[in-house]
């Protein structure tokens, strides 16, 4: 945000844009919001978006977009080969990252599914600073095996270091020392790390995690799927970068990487995806997986008119004003929720506000889904709506135990430019109430659970009539209030 302080002293977060569009919102009173969860089976995923107030499950394709976004729209050029719209965005995007060659993809995961097809061999290890679900999965259906090495930092829910999302140097160094670096098919930066509460990777990580790599020879990836957050705290946390511009931090950050994959559904605020390498070999073979999994080159499984969105919105996304709307948001609610006594992620990430589930229901057993039963809660609570992230979103083990997940968080995410001051203040209020009430919430057990990626259409109940007890307290605390 724009330097402004406020006379009073407080830091509020002040948008720097105007609405000039709205979607109409309902609250429905708390009965028939248990009604709607129950029917959803405990499962944030199966809510239908009628039935909920503030959508906080993602950012990912609901972001305001730009009146610059919807006008470039209307230019687009529809043609099965060679669109116009394809080279524009193709100049926006080697302009921006300073890279080669671009592939378009559908979205996120279709980047990593073509990226793992092409360089995950069975019982290869993909090393990364921590995984993203999809990417997990991915590697997973390949025969390839993932191996975070995250910095213990990064795994504290409160901590005062300002790179969480680092990879550990020395448990690199070690790991390929142990692996070999043959048997390593690649090491992946996120940024923006989303997993462990949307924390940021330093330059000075990536410039080391990218050195070693070259000196190894392995491949370097990068997923700036949430690119615009860490860029964000980049400039503002490390003073190295305070005065250099966004679009110079970007083009060096995909110097060192050797591929550089997104989700447009979140970097540019539009929906597709897309892979950047600057290298011959990679892109060749990568190339040859577009027109099978995706479309012809130049959409790649995209509306053209998405395509124009996102270049305007990638060249917006070079704006410190822009991009800080997010983190400043994350911050405001994460302030309102810790001056309650409330436990979330600390330093504030981007991405959202991350609600530590484990300390919030520590009375519920990890295998009854505290963080699931909390996302419920507060949907039950306040027609808001988080998404699950802990063990609900972690795959079984191959013997059919739960993987328990090192974090139990409930993320409260934040659209980019989508929610005002009020609404952080109305949630911060409702997960107040909550937090007193918090012996009140109880498990989840699965009732049906698909083997892949279970958190998306898995159906759960709870382990006894909790839902219904937290309701008759909010009548009582709430009176006839929504
Ligand atoms: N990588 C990261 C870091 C992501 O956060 C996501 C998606 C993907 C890859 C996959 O991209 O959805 O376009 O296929 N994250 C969404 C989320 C789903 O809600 O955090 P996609």
């Amino acid at each position: 945000m724009s330097n402004l302080k406020f006379f009073s002293g407080e830091k509020i977060p002040l948008e720097m844009h105007k609405v000039r569009m709205v979607q109409k919102i309902n609250l429905l009173p708390v009965e028939k919001r248990l009604e709607c969860m129950t029917g959803a089976g405990f499962n944030t995923f199966l809510l239908r978006n009628t039935q909920i107030f503030l959508d906080m499950l993602t950012d990912s394709g609901v972001n305001a977009m730009s009146e610059n976004q919807y006008a470039a729209m209307l230019q687009a050029d529809d043609s099965y080969a060679g669109s116009e719209t394809y080279f524009r965005l193709e100049k926006v995007l080697q302009d921006i990252f300073g890279m080669k060659h671009f592939l378009p993809a559908h979205q996120g995961r279709a980047c990593e599914h073509i990226i793992m097809q092409t360089l995950v061999k069975p019982g290869t290890v993909a090393i990364m600073n921590y995984h993203f679900t999809t990417t997990k999965a991915h590697i997973s259906l390949m025969g390839g095996i993932v191996e975070e090495l995250i910095s213990d930092e990064g795994l504290k829910i409160q901590s005062d270091n300002l790179f969480k999302g680092d990879m550990d140097i020395d448990k690199l160094n070690a790991a390929i020392k142990r692996i070999g670096k043959d048997k390593i098919c690649f090491v992946r930066i996120e940024a923006g790390t989303n997993l462990v509460g949307g924390q940021p990777v330093s330059m000075d990580n990536l410039r080391e995690v990218s050195r070693i790599c070259r000196k190894e020879g392995i491949k370097l990836i990068y997923d700036a799927s949430l690119l615009t957050d860490n860029l964000y705290f980049i400039k503002i946390r490390d003073p190295e970068y305070k005065d250099t511009e966004i679009k110079a931090i970007t083009r060096e950050i995909a110097s060192l990487a050797d591929i550089v994959y997104f989700s447009s559904r979140k970097l540019g605020a539009a929906r597709g995806g897309g892979i950047l390498t600057s290298n011959d070999d990679l892109f060749i073979k990568m190339r040859e997986m577009v027109p099978l999994y995706e479309g012809f080159l130049t959409y790649g499984g995209m509306s053209v008119r998405e395509m124009e969105a996102m270049a305007v919105g990638l060249q917006e996304s070079m704006d410190m004003d822009v991009i800080s709307q997010t983190p400043i948001f994350v911050e405001a609610l994460c302030k309102e929720l810790m001056a309650k006594g409330i436990p979330v992620v600390t330093p504030p990430g981007g991405l959202g506000c991350h609600v530590d589930a484990t300390e919030f229901c520590s009375h519920i057993p990890q295998v009854q889904y505290r963080a699931g039963a909390l996302a419920s809660a507060v949907f039950i609570a306040g027609g808001i709506r988080g998404m699950e992230r802990g063990t609900m979103s972690e795959q079984r083990n191959e013997d059919g135990s739960e993987r328990l997940a090192e974090m139990e968080l409930v993320r409260l995410a934040f659209p980019k430019r989508v929610f005002t001051l009020s609404q952080v203040k109305y949630t911060a209020d409702r997960i107040s109430w909550l937090y007193k009430n918090r012996n009140l919430i109880g498990g989840l057990e699965f009732v049906e659970e698909p083997k892949v990626l279970r958190f998306f259409f898995g159906r759960l109940k709870p382990v006894n009539n909790w839902p219904e007890l937290l309701v008759q307290q909010f009548r009582r605390d709430f009176g006839d209030s929504l």
